[in-house]
């Protein structure tokens, strides 16, 4: 067939695709986005959306028949996962040969899942990663137009200070600062007023009942609240959820045809659908912006995308690693899932870290303290399209992580001394391991600006279509990504209408 016929498609619902999409509704363009994950707004059985982190069940997860939580062990005990039928659950692990990545499924893509911490990086940062960026523009435009889209917000520095939820970080700040290392507050999107009220007890809880990978039911503006609800108030915006993105190919009129398959919430495939459009955005993350531009050059789709697609991969220097406290210095049975504080110790000449203080909420005294590390690692992963699989295949191998563990480890061995304390070697697997070294939450690069796209995201080699998401940074950014992500697609997006789409959609 021929296909539906829309003027402009966005290819999922996460940062960069709901930025585009807003914009582009704005600007009067009918646009249609296409997400593979659920709607999450239907309560189940229990009276919530999602399920809880201690009990996970099916809603947890995307097709798995056990969960897959970052942190499986406990004493070398598997306590944290749990057997559950496959379904269009919220979040995904995907398992490379020696690299997992965690991924947000459903209307809102990472939002959904994602801790929240809202941090504009390090301007000389910026600059090094992306030197071809005006960084003027950015921090004086494009970072306060995401922050405010986002609805990003600080704590309250004196209910901070007193409240027994933060009794982790507060612990976390004094242990570092023994070691002569600073710590920073960090924004988040999660509603801080809403947590006070949830520590009050007149609200039901969310960040403060162990919420946040598999969902939060309450507190968390994630972008269903924010940017798709505008996007979809302009009336110019459809999502069709369940709807997978399989091919790409380019018509003789210049137009994209896109092969959809349309599932159920149980896998089951319902319709194959094709789509045409003029525009097409691709906001399907890392990993999924990545692996259809790399089946459309290697099945001769788009022949002409060229050879750095599938290039300058990297996990943004993640790390998790955590410390045994002494007994005497419990971090907390009640710690607030959402974090709070970072260790800033990016000036570091040798080992720049950047240390978010995680909460483990266990319900219990753990006195355990978390972190996840995101350091400066320069090598970088290349996709490869697996025909046999017709999947990116992603090449990294456990040793190009070696700097970042040796990074962590420099920090948290000066803590660790400071503080006569040890790590933790249970948390991560079956063996003794003190760095987790093989999953990150931050995949970023496949599709870099200024070398698989120009430098607004413009892919090369095509005209009209864009690449709008994580992929298009190469590798690393120093902070938790989703500001730089939602910035950088306000700035590509607003040239893109102006330049190429204001004029071709009168009707
Ligand atoms: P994103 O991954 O958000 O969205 C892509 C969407 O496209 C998904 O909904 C997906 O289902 C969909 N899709 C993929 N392929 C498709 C196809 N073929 N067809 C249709 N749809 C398709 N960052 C941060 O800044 N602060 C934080 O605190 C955290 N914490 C954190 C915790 C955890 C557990 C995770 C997993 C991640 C984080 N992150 C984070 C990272 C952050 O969530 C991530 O960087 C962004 O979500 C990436 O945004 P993108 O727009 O690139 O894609």
């Amino acid at each position: 067939s021929d296909g539906t016929f829309v003027p402009a498609v966005v290819v999922g619902t996460g940062y960069g695709a709901a930025v585009s999409a807003l914009r582009l509704g704005e600007a009067g363009v009918s646009t249609l986005m296409l997400e593979m994950g659920r709607l999450w707004n239907q309560p189940g059985p229990d009276g919530d959306v999602f399920c809880g982190m201690l009990q996970p069940d099916k809603r947890s997860s995307w097709f798995k028949t056990r969960t897959e939580a970052p942190l499986g062990s406990f004493l070398w005990l598997d306590v944290a996962n749990r057997d559950i039928e496959p379904y269009a659950g919220v979040l995904d692990r995907v398992n490379f040969d020696q690299m997992s990545v965690y991924v947000g499924r459903g209307v809102g893509g990472g939002s959904l899942v994602n801790g929240g911490m809202a941090v504009t990086p390090r301007r000389s940062y910026f600059e090094e990663v992306l030197p071809q960026v005006d960084a003027d523009e950015m921090y004086s435009t494009y970072f306060p137009r995401a922050n405010s889209g986002l609805r990003v917000k600080n704590i309250d520095r004196g209910w901070f200070e007193q409240t027994e939820w933060y009794t982790y970080a507060r612990v976390g700040r004094e242990q570092a600062a023994k070691a002569g290392v600073g710590t920073t507050f960090v924004p988040n999107v999660y509603d801080w007023d809403y947590m006070r009220r949830e520590a009050d007890g007149t609200v039901p809880r969310s960040a403060l009942t162990a919420e946040v990978i598999y969902g939060n039911n309450h507190g968390k503006v994630s972008l269903d609240k924010s940017y798709l609800a505008a996007a979809l108030g302009t009336g110019n915006v459809v999502i069709e959820t369940l709807h997978q993105v399989k091919t790409i190919r380019q018509r003789s009129d210049g137009t994209y045809l896109l092969t959809v398959e349309q599932k159920d919430d149980g896998g089951k495939l319902l319709a194959t659908k094709e789509i045409s459009c003029r525009h097409l955005f691709l906001g399907a993350g890392s990993l999924g912006s990545t692996e259809l531009l790399l089946r459309a050059r290697e099945t001769g789709t788009l022949a002409n995308l060229n050879s750095e697609i599938g290039g300058g991969w990297g996990p943004n220097g993640n790390v998790m690693t955590a410390r045994a406290n002494h007994v005497w210095n419990p971090t907390g049975a009640r710690q607030s899932s959402i974090p709070a504080l970072g260790i800033d110790d990016w000036d570091n000449p040798d080992h720049p870290v950047f240390a978010e203080i995680a909460p483990m909420p266990a319900g219990l005294e753990t006195w355990v303290s978390l972190y996840l590390a995101i350091t400066k690692n320069p090598e970088r992963g290349t996709f490869v399209y697996d025909a046999a699989k017709d999947r990116a295949d992603l090449r990294w191998t456990r040793e190009q992580n070696a700097p970042a563990v040796a990074a962590a480890k420099s920090l948290f061995d000066r803590i660790n001394k400071a503080n006569t304390t040890m790590y933790r070697y249970d948390l991560f697997g079956k063996r003794l391991k003190a760095f987790a070294d093989d999953f990150c939450y931050h995949p970023l690069g496949g599709c870099v600006l200024g070398r698989a796209t120009d430098n607004y995201g413009r892919v090369t080699g095509y005209k009209n279509l864009y690449v709008t998401d994580g992929s298009l940074i190469p590798g690393s950014i120093g902070v938790n990504p989703f500001v730089t992500i939602t910035a950088l697609a306000e700035r590509n997006v607003e040239r893109i209408i102006r330049e190429d789409v204001k004029d071709s959609h009168r009707d």
